[in-house]
């Protein structure tokens, strides 16, 4: 039965409007229409694709992946896909330029681009007229896969070139990944259907392009940055790389919007620095940036070695992930008596760092890992974020006896000997309270820290010999310390003594919230401290709150009302607060008025790396001061606070004409306000 040509329009124009708010979707990242507008289209082509046979392979409905393959095909590289030599410092940069002008013995300044080296896997597409032909992975960079049932379903790269001057016949090469929002969603989607959680975005995208069933990979959010270009017949293209890149892109295809063009290898260097310290704040991982020539000429006559060009480079930054291995598993105690295993690890240099241990958080971790001590494991530290374990890669062997060792919680605990006991599922603790010397030292060091009393000079090391010294054994003792005594101690000469014995005095005159959170009560982090503060005013009627009071408290619920309420009816503790107070702390008393929500109807977004404050210390503050704090710029943001690496949100505040600060004059906002709350 021919089909009406009514329908046939009709199929032209779905895909084609599909093929666009892809494009607007994931290429531009300026989605036009709702998700579900953009289901409907779909299903509408399904439907008609299905009733008239008109289903081909380069259809949008075609990217939830078909029949299960048995085997790839090979794919022999009509040119072969080469690696990148690779430069850790500027020198290696310089020697870089260095080399390609003599080569082309040619003092005349180099144009680069320069562009993230995306983690990621390599892909070599081939178009011909214009559609999708095959996709393959680099392989032995001679002969690949054929992945193309794969690649199908990613949506942002096309199935159809748009525009005109399209060579008959292009192949473009570029990073298939997986985002780091992309990754999270599927973990936690994973966790929410309690299937296994993957390690990490690259491993992911590596596992779903060599997948026999696309419908797998279909599932995942991977998408892809075109590099570079391989054969090209019946068309030209431009003779710049830069150039190039804005050719694909109005074909359709995806390139990397953090590329640059480079005048020099110094400006090569900076772009460097300026994309390592974006690093976090991208949503794609990246392990170092590639500085290319940008003219294509230039390339053609400096050709390559063996397996690497002549004309490109790989500046590499520290890696995130290293392999190491678990010496020993010890338990530490919390202010709480909460017991943490803390792994000991061969020392090793991850994120920018030397690590040698890393918290388990839990016994649960331990099994979700499968951990045992001497196993190999791979350890991640990205940004500032405190590193991890994320995979177990060798566990040790059953033969070699002498290290492989189960992890078992100590029945006694390791700093006083007091029996352990389990909280709830996961977590055990020191049944010995306070006079364990390790959760009194934990609660010192907490009173003094910087969000606390401040106490500048009293660190943990100080901490733990005053304790171990029998000079103090509870927060009111600090009171106590005379310059004397201090300057008998380890590493503290009479001038330091003094100094701290000022801080000491110093730390005396303080706010109520500091006051509060000094006191370390379970759960009460700061910005509950704050919230409690300027809710009750001062401490009297704190102490006297029932549970409903403390409930009715903003995002205070009943578990931590009860925990404010065991602390405050506990004698020892009412003791302690009478004893800091005949000590002479003091703070200003608030008046719980309006002025305490200053920030009322204002909505604040963070982005880019907060270098002096914890960014969810910050979320919490302005949250205290009544502010909101959203993800993502509009309209309805009143300020962005934006710190180094900031990208596409402090982009869309400037264009919005949203008033942006940095990080000093946030700060200096904060202080202010606490300031006129009387905080
Ligand atoms: S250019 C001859 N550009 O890094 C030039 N590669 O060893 C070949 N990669 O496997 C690559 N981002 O998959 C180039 N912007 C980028 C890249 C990039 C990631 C990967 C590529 C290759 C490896 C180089």
């Amino acid at each position: 039965m021919p089909v009406p040509e009514k329908i046939q329009r009709e199929v032209d124009s779905l895909r084609q409007q599909i093929e666009h708010h892809n494009r607007l979707y994931h290429t531009l990242d300026a989605p036009e229409i709702p998700d579900a507008d953009y289901d409907a289209l779909l299903i509408r082509l399904e439907q008609l694709e299905q009733e008239y046979g008109l289903q081909t392979p380069d259809s949008p409905t075609q990217r939830v992946g078909g029949a299960p393959l048995t085997t790839f095909k090979q794919v022999t590289h009509a040119q072969p896909m080469l690696s990148l030599g690779k430069a850790f410092t500027a020198k290696e940069l310089e020697d870089f330029e260095a080399r390609i002008k003599k080569r082309l013995e040619s003092d005349t300044e180099i144009g680069y681009s320069c562009e993230p080296k995306v983690d990621g896997v390599a892909v070599s597409l081939l178009y011909r007229n214009g559609i999708l032909e095959r996709a393959a992975t680099r392989g032995d960079g001679e002969t690949g896969e054929d992945i193309t049932h794969n690649v199908r379903t990613i949506r942002s790269i096309p199935l159809k070139l748009i525009g005109d001057r399209v060579p008959d016949l292009i192949e473009v090469r570029g990073e298939i990944f997986l985002g780091k929002r992309g990754f999270a969603t599927v973990n936690s989607r994973a966790a929410s259907e309690g299937t296994k959680q993957f390690v990490n975005p690259r491993n992911t995208a590596a596992g779903a392009v060599r997948q026999l069933n696309a419908r797998l990979t279909a599932q995942l959010p991977l998408e892809m940055y075109c590099y570079s270009v391989g054969v090209i017949e019946g068309g030209k293209i431009a003779s710049r790389l830069s150039e190039v890149f804005e050719e694909l892109k109005s074909w359709g295809l995806p390139v990397n919007p953090e590329r640059a063009l480079c005048k020099g290898i110094q400006a090569c260097l900076a772009y460097c620095e300026s994309l390592l310290a974006k690093r976090d704040a991208l949503d794609f991982e990246i392990d170092g940036a590639v500085i290319k020539v940008d003219d294509l000429l230039l390339q053609k006559q400096l050709g390559s070695n063996a397996r690497t060009p002549r004309w490109a480079l790989a500046y590499k930054f520290p890696a995130e992930e290293k392999s190491t291995e678990v010496l020993d598993v010890e338990f530490q105690v919390g202010r709480t008596g909460t017991i943490t295993p803390v792994a000991r690890l061969q020392p090793v240099f991850v994120g920018g760092v030397t690590i040698s241990n890393t918290t388990l958080h839990n016994m649960d971790e331990i099994a979700r890992l499968g951990l045992r001590i001497g196993d190999t494991v791979i350890v991640r530290r990205a940004g500032d974020v405190i590193p991890k374990i994320v995979k177990v890669i060798r566990a040790v062997t059953e033969t070699s006896k002498t290290r492989r060792k189960s992890i078992k919680v100590p029945a006694t605990c390791p700093a006083c000997g007091s029996p352990v006991e389990r909280d709830g599922e996961v977590l055990y603790r020191c049944s010995a309270g306070i006079i364990c010397p390790a959760q009194r030292k934990e609660s010192i060091k907490h009173f003094a820290s910087r969000s606390a009393l401040d106490i500048e000079g009293l660190g943990d090391k100080l901490v733990d010999q005053l304790v171990d010294n029998g000079l103090i054994s509870n927060v009111a003792d600090i009171f106590n310390l005379n310059a004397e005594q201090l300057a008998g101690l380890d590493r503290m000469g009479a001038k330091s003594a003094t100094k701290l014995v000022a801080a000491i005095n110093k730390s005396k005159q303080t706010t109520l919230p500091r006051f509060l959170y000094a006191l370390g009560i379970r759960e009460v982090g700061e910005a509950t401290a704050l919230a409690l503060a300027t809710h009750f005013g001062e401490i009297e009627k704190l102490l006297l709150a029932s549970t409903e009071a403390l409930e009715a408290v903003p995002d205070i619920g009943p578990v931590v009302a009860q925990h404010i309420q065991t602390f405050f009816s506990n004698k020892s503790n009412l003791a302690l607060i009478r004893q800091l107070q005949q000590a002479g702390l003091s703070w200003p008393i608030l008046e719980v008025t309006a002025t305490t929500k200053p920030l009322a109807d204002s909505t604040f977004v963070l982005t880019g790396t907060l270098e002096t404050m914890d960014r969810n210390a910050a979320k919490q503050q302005l949250i205290a001061f009544g502010a909101k704090v959203a993800g993502s710029v509009s309209k309805k943001t009143s300020c962005v606070v934006a710190g180094p690496g900031a990208g596409s949100k402090l982009d869309k505040a400037i264009e919005l004409g949203i008033k942006v600060i940095d990080e000093a004059e946030f700060t200096a906002l904060l202080e202010s306000l606490s300031e006129a709350a009387g905080k």
